[in-house]
């Protein structure tokens, strides 16, 4: 059956009984993986239950991407039973653009100016405990500071989320026990799950957090039913719903609605389970690639001075000056340079290595190959974003490419955030917070790495880390 479906393409001559490479997907190697996308545009493996392709270049990546026909999202094999199979993330074709819909309007760039005094709080609030551990905890030693931006980061989308309807109790357990919800995440795991296994550990957490964020949503509607005013993701969403239904009662009553009064976009009501199961797939698709990207960012900042020197004076001059200035969308839209640096750290180190999709029916990938339907197939971003051609030396870290090289005359490379109708919701929010991070970093605080030979290497824990946990020392900026 496998020498079958894997037809002309590279892979394995043979697939041990039943086990496949299990032992390889249990302990991700980059190494492995950049071998394999090495090994020819499509390659191919077995692992369990599951047949997968790997497309690796660029036009193979984009062309599953693309195909919305043939395939759908499946995220990672186990992900169906942590965020419920009924969760939006699944849904396909118009059902998929429809509810999407309904959700842009979280993230435009007014929404996205409504959270930044959290997110800021967050910020100082998290900088303060960098110096606490650095300084106090460890004496003025380097420690592995990978754990403490992966908390970071989950305060930061909590509470741009959910604003203070989570309290900080909740919001601590989410972070600590979000780990196990990443460690149940491989490419393809045993088919059940049994206990005390990774993947129970990581549903169990699941939906500790589903339960959290409903509460958070029962209280958004009675807060938000006084016309209070929304400060965070869902407070926004339920205020859509209010007004969708106002406009509705309205029309109901046989009232004449001017156009400008109806809403831009108008919605259906949704359950606090629904509207929570959707909050844990932003949370989900943002905790490990938000904590990847900041680990590198603050990293290779430490790394190359003269870039962060650069940053810091950027923002400096943004700020007329004052580094207490409150972060806004026009100061981080105004930042050129900052904003270069966090596209070549995304470039560079793209957080997401792969995004794996199922074929729903047979798929002619290539003149030669059909993918056969049930298999999984996965793009990968890294090589389109290594491609030399492409970023000349993309081995250098070199922010100057995306302001006078031509780094932004090749859209089709820029995979970070994947293509086609599942692309990334979240992107621009994604890039604004990591500019104002290191931003606000680099006024508030000095630090240091200490380079050890496992600080460029990259381990795979669902994105990508730097295999030392990036040992760094804090201290304050005079
Ligand atoms: C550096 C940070 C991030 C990276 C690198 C990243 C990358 C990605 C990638 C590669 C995809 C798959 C796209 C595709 O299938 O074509 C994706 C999808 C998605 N991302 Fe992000 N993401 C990031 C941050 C975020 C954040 C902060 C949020 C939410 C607030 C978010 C929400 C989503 C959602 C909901 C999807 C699925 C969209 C759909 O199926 O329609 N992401 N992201």
């Amino acid at each position: 059956m496998y020498i079958w479906r894997k037809g002309t393409i590279v892979g394995p001559t043979f697939k041990m009984p039943f086990i496949g490479p299990f032992l390889d997907s249990m302990d991700p190697k980059f190494e492995e993986y950049n071998a394999k996308w090495k090994s020819g545009p499509l390659s191919c493996v077995s692992v369990f239950h599951k047949f997968v392709v790997i497309a690796s270049t660029r036009d193979m990546a984009r062309k599953v991407l693309n195909a919305p026909a043939f395939v759908k999202p499946c995220v990672v094999d186990v992900a169906e039973k942590l965020l419920r199979p009924t969760n939006w993330v699944f849904l396909d074709g118009k059902a998929h653009v429809d509810y999407r819909k309904g959700l842009n309007g979280l993230f435009t760039r007014q929404a996205l100016e409504t959270y930044l005094p959290r997110q800021e709080e967050v910020y100082n609030a998290y900088f303060e405990k960098f110096l606490h551990i650095s300084q106090t905890q460890e004496g003025g030693r380097p420690a592995p500071f990978m754990p403490h931006f992966r908390e970071l980061m989950c305060a930061v989308s909590c509470r741009t989320f959910v604003g203070y309807y989570m309290p900080d109790e909740a919001m601590k357990k989410i972070a600590d026990d979000y780990y196990l919800i990443t460690a149940a995440l491989e490419l393809v795991n045993f088919p059940i799950i049994l206990p005390y296994t990774k993947t129970w550990y990581g549903k169990k957490a699941a939906d500790m957090v589903l339960d959290e964020f409903a509460k958070c949503a029962a209280k958004s509607k009675v807060r938000m039913a006084t016309g209070a005013e929304a400060i965070c993701i869902l407070d926004c969403w339920v205020k859509s719903m209010l007004e969708s239904e106002r406009y509705r009662q309205r029309i109901a009553k046989g009232e004449q609605v001017s156009a400008e009064e109806k809403p831009t976009m108008l919605i259906r009501e949704f359950t606090d389970f629904e509207i929570s199961q959707t909050l844990l797939t932003f949370l989900f698709a943002s905790q490990d690639a938000t904590s990847s990207a900041s680990t590198w960012l603050f990293q290779l900042m430490a790394d190359r001075p003269e870039v962060l020197d650069k940053v810091r004076e950027e923002n400096l001059a943004a700020r007329n000056g004052d580094k207490n200035v409150a972060l806004s969308m026009s100061l981080l839209e105004g930042m050129k340079y900052t904003r270069a640096v966090v596209k070549e750290t995304l470039r560079y180190r793209p957080p997401v290595l792969m995004v794996p999709y199922l074929v729903k029916k047979a798929f002619p990938i290539s003149d030669s190959y059909t993918v056969p339907k049930g298999a999984m197939v996965v793009p990968t971003t890294y090589p389109a974003l290594h491609d030399p051609d492409v970023y000349p030396n993309p081995e250098y870290f070199d922010p100057e490419r995306w302001i006078t090289g031509d780094a932004e005359m090749h859209p089709k490379n820029w995979l970070v955030f994947g293509t086609g109708p599942h692309y990334c919701i979240g992107q621009t929010y994604a890039q604004l917070n990591l500019m104002a991070m290191i931003g606000k970093a680099s006024m508030m605080l000095d630090w240091k790495h200490e380079v050890t030979p496992l600080s460029e290497e990259i381990k795979v824990f669902a994105t990508i880390f730097p295999k030392d946990d990036c040992r760094l020392v804090f201290s304050q900026r005079p």
